[in-house]
């Protein structure tokens, strides 16, 4: 029997409905959208007794469509303002319709011109529609390439990987990227397409105005067969959308084995993952996996048990994949920000632990992700949450996050030299904003000179053990602390085991007379 490496606890299908997340929010539509797609696309695919192969391919390719969606935000918001509010009214226009998608570009480039003179304004309307099929070219073909390239990162099937290079294609050949007509689309595009489309309509009009769409655009955007099995099943494919769970309803969809990813896979994942996010912004090409680095090394300083270091690289990955929620336009903007887009940037963090808060094992990565901008005084976002809170690995995380970003440049500014980088972090520091030690690990790992013993403790204890040590002496059991200080139970275990070496004692009882005898309490 082969030996299997160890499994991360994450199945395949639930990183990939944590990702559709990511994409729902990516193409302004409302969260579960794609969850809701796939429940649609599997039940409309058993009703056309579509056999095991191809279902699994529209399985994955609801769930995985718009992964390619943060390769054109920024040339998109460029062009037409809020790329996330067109995406949101494209959802529901007939690519195979010039009159529709014109009236929407129209609409969008009269918006992202509003204010200028009128001359200026017809003049930027004009130029617009006419790069409008260049752009709308170069945007479907960019999803679908950067779509197959994470998917093969991902460890895809090569037959998803094709259905992912044909998301725009139609049955009447007037899609993109390629134009390929009928039978030469894969059957899970094409199933797709019209699973979504029922859905985005069902969202507007009820089942009666899916039922109405579909109809309308068989032969055209749909496989004629697909649409009449549809237009005769909408009841029963369409029912319960809103009641059910939709993540328990897909998960349970998940065709064929149910193998866990190994740690190994996981990790790959969450590189690629990475540069999803990254992608959002030419100003963040390159940020997380940056802060991962950084955040990896400075936990090993720390001497953070093995668990939390991984977890840290992990979550150093993944920290900014909800910026895919905010439009483009504002993670690019040069000048101030507006009171709302400030609001809007403080969601990203949220976003991140909305995407990832499914299943366990996600969820408290992205807890820990999501706490990338908390500052110990309490100013950071999104919970404004203060110093005991914060663990040893959300301070360390906070600290690479502000280091790298500050390297980095950013519309309003160049990027800050190492040294001048070093100076802003530890400013930080005598501020009350990032934790002392966090900052000193992720300086020496950056390649800065930092002082070399911090105040003295007695028997050589950190500060973290102090703490752990005050309310052993309370008495509090391992999971109160750990709760307390918003460590895992190891690193509780691992924390006393570390004091009693230090200290000298072998009991809880010890422990406290020796906090007592140090003034520690
Ligand atoms: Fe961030």
């Amino acid at each position: 029997m082969r030996l299997r490496a160890p499994d991360s606890g994450v199945r395949l299908a639930e990183l990939m409905a944590a990702l559709s997340i990511a994409t729902d929010l990516g193409m302004g539509q409302p969260l579960e959208t794609a969850l809701r797609t796939c429940v649609v696309a599997m039940r409309l695919g058993e009703a056309l007794n579509l056999d095991d192969g191809t279902l699994r391919d529209v399985y994955y390719q609801a769930l995985l469509r718009y992964i390619g969606c943060n390769s054109d935000a920024d040339a998109l918001a460029a062009l037409m303002g809020d790329e996330l509010a067109l995406r949101h009214d494209f959802a529901a226009v007939d690519t195979g319709r010039p009159p529709e998608v014109l009236s929407l570009a129209m609409h969008y480039l009269r918006q992202a011109s509003a204010g200028q003179p009128a001359y200026r304004m017809a003049a930027l309307v004009a130029r617009g529609l006419l790069t409008l099929p260049r752009v709308m070219n170069e945007s479907f073909a960019g999803h679908c390439e950067v779509a197959q390239r994470l998917a093969g990162r991902l460890g895809l099937a090569e037959s998803l990987i094709v259905c992912l290079g044909q998301l725009y294609e139609r049955w009447d050949g007037k899609g993109s990227p390629r134009g390929l007509k009928g039978e030469a689309v894969a059957p899970a595009v094409l199933l797709v397409s019209l699973a979504q489309d029922a859905v985005v309509w069902a969202r507007i009009g009820g089942p009666d105005a899916a039922v109405v769409t579909v109809r309308k655009r068989s032969g055209g955007a749909y496989d004629p067969r697909m649409a009449e099995r549809f237009c005769e099943k909408a009841s029963t494919i369409l029912a319960g959308l809103d009641q059910e769970p939709t993540w328990d309803s897909v998960l349970d969809l998940e065709p064929g084995g149910r193998d866990c990813l190994t740690d190994e896979e996981l990790d790959r994942s969450c590189e690629a993952l990475a540069d999803f996010a990254d992608m959002k912004s030419p100003y963040t090409l390159g940020h997380s996996p940056g802060v991962a680095a950084l955040a990896l090394g400075a936990g090993r300083r720390c001497g953070l048990v093995a668990t939390d270091v991984t977890a840290l690289r992990r979550a150093g990955l993944l920290h900014d994949i909800g910026r895919v929620g905010i439009s483009a336009g504002i993670w690019g903007k040069e000048g101030a920000l507006s009171e709302r887009e400030r609001e809007q940037v403080r969601l990203h963090a949220y976003y991140t632990e909305r995407v990832l808060a499914r299943p366990a094992p996600l969820g408290r990565l992205g807890a820990l992700a999501s706490q990338h901008h908390e500052r110990m005084d309490g100013s950071g976002y999104h919970r404004a949450s203060v110093g005991q809170t914060l663990s040893p690995a959300a301070r360390i995380l906070a600290a690479a996050d502000a280091y790298q970003a500050m390297t980095e440049p950013r519309p309003h500014r160049q990027a800050f030299s190492a040294d001048e980088a070093s100076g802003e972090l530890r400013g930080e520091v005598r501020a009350g904003r990032l934790d002392s030690d966090a900052v000193h690990a992720v300086l020496a790992e950056a390649g800065h000179r930092v002082p070399p013993a911090r105040r003295e403790r007695p028997a050589g204890l950190s500060q973290r053990e102090v703490e752990v040590l005050r309310l052993l002496a309370r008495g509090l059991s391992n999971r109160v602390m750990a709760e307390q200080l918003s460590l895992s139970a190891d690193t509780v275990k691992h924390h006393i085991q570390h004091i009693y070496d230090k200290a000298g004692v072998s009991t809880r009882a010890g422990a406290t007379l020796f906090a007592m005898e140090h003034a520690l309490l």
